[in-house]
């Protein structure tokens, strides 16, 4: 009972002695909640399925849910370049002043060079803009806001289907409509290119373009450098606005340079883009939500007034970002040696990944799986598009206690050589 209704009801209680008719004071205010007609939401897609498994009692339990590298204990990974700059920084005594509303200035420089490269004209020509951001959503949702406010072309961005789960309500909730273009075939379990170009075709002329500039989340599918190149090119003629989200640099292919491809071909084409950038997955930085926001525009005055825009997005939403994640990275990409010992550790993850894939895919052969799985090996990134139904995907979890999304992707970081045996049991037994 909150104060007020305590003191109502000791006076009702002195003057009429009947305390039973402030419990009914107390219903009839408890009834009028002011929240009482907000409808249950559903659980985030994504996000609930861990909270699902937690909840999960049964010991082998595996979640393959939400894209977050697992060793091959399956526990979360601190990478030893990361523990190494925290030592560093530790050591340095530094202050917890607020940063810019820009964030942590070096972060934001070196977080450009490893998008755009030091041989990019963006950056030789002085004509980035960048802003740190909570992460890749984060960087999302202030592209999201920046176009709605000041894109002259139009509020409407195509992202591919399927997309990332989170990418229509970041971008619908900025202010901006959200339209589909074909990009993956269920029956060839590839890119359908030709799909994707005819929809980049027909999109009216400058309409705004979003593309994973690689391991596409959720199937795992990217363009080739070939196929890139059509896609640019259908872009250009158009006229599109490209806006990249590039949240697995590195862990693609294991090579930063090589994923980042597609961006810094775009670029050297004359695109006038913008890129959504993650630290979470490159740098196991998940929590420390760590990344960038970034256009590239065409003269110094022009980046400044952006610049200034951009400031007066994040401001109200956040005021500035947190400093400790971005110093980590700013000292892991700063550091010839640490920057270094980071490829090499990203390498690792991805390449535990592509074995785990391949371990997958023999499993499945050993049990007699009569269904081709060539494609949990093809694909590439964290995750893999295994083509299960929804059906499929509830009685994995329901009778093995498997939790992925119900688009049928697995986090492929969940797998280790000792759970890959019973995995590869169940999602035989849900496919015979
Ligand atoms: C995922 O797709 O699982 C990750 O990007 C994590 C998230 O926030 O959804």
């Amino acid at each position: 009972m909150n104060s007020i209704l305590l003191r109502t009801y000791l006076r009702t209680r002195s003057t009429t002695g009947t305390p039973a008719s402030t419990f009914n004071l107390f219903r009839s205010t408890h009834t009028a909640s002011v929240w009482s007609k907000v409808p249950q939401g559903p659980p985030d897609a994504i996000l609930g399925i861990t909270e699902a498994y937690k909840a999960d009692t049964y010991a082998d339990k595996i979640n393959l849910g939400v894209g977050a590298y697992r060793d091959d204990n399956g526990k979360p990974y601190v990478l030893p370049s990361v523990k190494e700059a925290e030592f560093r920084l530790l050591e340095q005594l530094l202050d917890k002043e607020y940063a810019g509303i820009s964030g942590v200035p070096a972060f934001t420089k070196l977080a450009a060079l490893l998008a755009y490269s030091p041989d990019s004209s963006a950056i030789k020509e002085n004509r980035l803009v960048i802003t740190q951001s909570i992460s890749g959503t984060g960087a999302l949702r202030i592209g999201g806001e920046f176009l709605a406010k000041w894109y002259p072309h139009g509020r409407t961005i195509y992202v591919p289907n399927p997309t990332w789960a989170n990418h229509g309500a970041v971008f619908r909730d900025s202010g901006l409509e959200v339209k589909s273009y074909r990009y993956y075939d269920k029956d060839t379990i590839s890119l359908d290119l030709p799909g994707l170009l005819e929809d980049l075709s027909s999109a009216p002329e400058k309409s705004i373009i979003l593309l994973h500039a690689c391991a596409h989340n959720p199937t795992g599918v990217d363009p080739t450098p070939a196929q890139w190149r059509e896609i640019s090119k259908v872009a250009k003629d158009k006229g599109h606005f490209i806006f990249f989200d590039m949240a697995y640099q590195g862990f693609a292919s294991g090579d930063a340079d090589k994923d980042a491809f597609a961006l810094r071909y775009f670029v050297e084409q004359g695109h006038q883009l913008v890129l959504a950038q993650s630290f979470a997955k490159n740098m196991g930085l998940y929590g420390e939500r760590v990344g960038a926001f970034s256009l590239v525009v065409e003269s110094a005055d022009e980046r400044k007034r952006v610049d200034s825009q951009l400031k007066i997005i994040v401001r109200p939403l956040y005021s500035n970002p947190p400093i400790h994640g971005a110093r980590i990275a700013a000292e892991i990409l700063g550091d010839k040696d640490l920057n270094f010992k980071w490829l090499s550790e990203v390498k690792t993850m991805a390449d535990r990944i592509i074995e785990m894939r391949a371990l997958l895919k023999n499993k499945l052969e050993q049990l007699g799986s009569k269904k081709n799985w060539s494609h949990i090996t093809s694909q590439i990134g964290m995750f893999c598009y295994t083509g299960l139904t929804p059906e499929q995907v509830d009685t994995l979890k329901d009778k093995h206690s498997v939790y992925l999304t119900r688009d049928g992707r697995i986090s492929v970081a969940g797998i280790t050589s000792t759970n890959v045996g019973r995995l590869a049991e169940a999602i035989h037994d849900v496919t015979k």
